[in-house]
């Protein structure tokens, strides 16, 4: 089974995905690593954001492996980090390049341990439209910008960031405009994707949502 779960930062598909994961025996895979992966690459060898040659050039050179190295970084997650991985995401050529990453992990899933898995869960902003079309259930989660800027802000709290409110908000709706607005794969759902509004739902109510879904199709 495959599916997709697509829609803005912070709208609560990572929490959905690795739940959906755990509950259907899938393997996840955070498509926004990516793009973090890249936008990390480019700062530590101190290049220009708006090189797009040089993004095209480190996407080429990712792999699965490095990418998981990469992660470990402390920038990978941070505010710098995911500007980064925002304006890396916008250039075709970049993502031409991480799109058969993407969907060989679909030909051989496997879990973090290395153990096969018999599906996989995509979590990103064009899984289900470019990614992988033909998924068997795909979902577009979103929540007003203020709900997500919120929740953005908490865990910038919690791990010791010191952004104020305002400015996960601007970010948060800066990161928006590119995802919608970007030639190559703008950030839209899929034709046949079910959409979910999280912004007055407890994750609880959203995990039980989606089951249902996935239920009644599995059926
Ligand atoms: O989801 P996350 O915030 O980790 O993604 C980092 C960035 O990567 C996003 O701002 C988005 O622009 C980009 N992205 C994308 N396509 C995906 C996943 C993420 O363009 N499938």
């Amino acid at each position: 089974m495959i599916i997709t779960v697509d829609g803005p930062a912070a709208a609560g598909k990572g929490t959905l995905s690795q739940k959906l994961a755990d509950k259907y025996n899938l393997a996840y895979f955070d498509t926004g690593m990516i793009y973090r992966a890249v936008g990390l690459m480019m700062l530590q060898n101190s290049f220009d954001l708006n090189d797009v040659a040089s993004a095209e050039n480190m996407a080429a050179q990712l792999s699965f492996s490095k990418m998981l190295e990469l992660s470990k970084d402390k920038d990978f997650r941070s505010a710098v980090g995911g500007k980064a991985a925002s304006v890396v995401s916008s250039y075709s050529g970049v993502r031409a390049r991480l799109l058969d990453m993407q969907r060989n992990f679909a030909k051989n899933p496997l879990f973090a341990d290395g153990k096969p898995a018999s599906g996989v869960i995509y979590d990103g902003r064009d899984t289900g439209t470019v990614v992988c079309p033909h998924a068997d259930v795909k979902f577009f989660i979103t929540a007003s910008p203020e709900v997500r800027a919120q929740r953005r802000y908490d865990e910038f709290l919690q791990r010791g960031g010191d952004m104020s409110f305002q400015e996960v908000l601007k970010d948060v709706i800066a990161r928006d405009e590119r995802d919608a607005n970007r030639k190559d794969a703008p950030m839209i759902p899929a034709e046949d994707a079910i959409l979910l509004d999280t912004s007055a739902m407890s994750i609880d109510e959203v995990f039980q949502k989606a089951v249902a879904f996935i239920e009644e199709k599995l059926k």
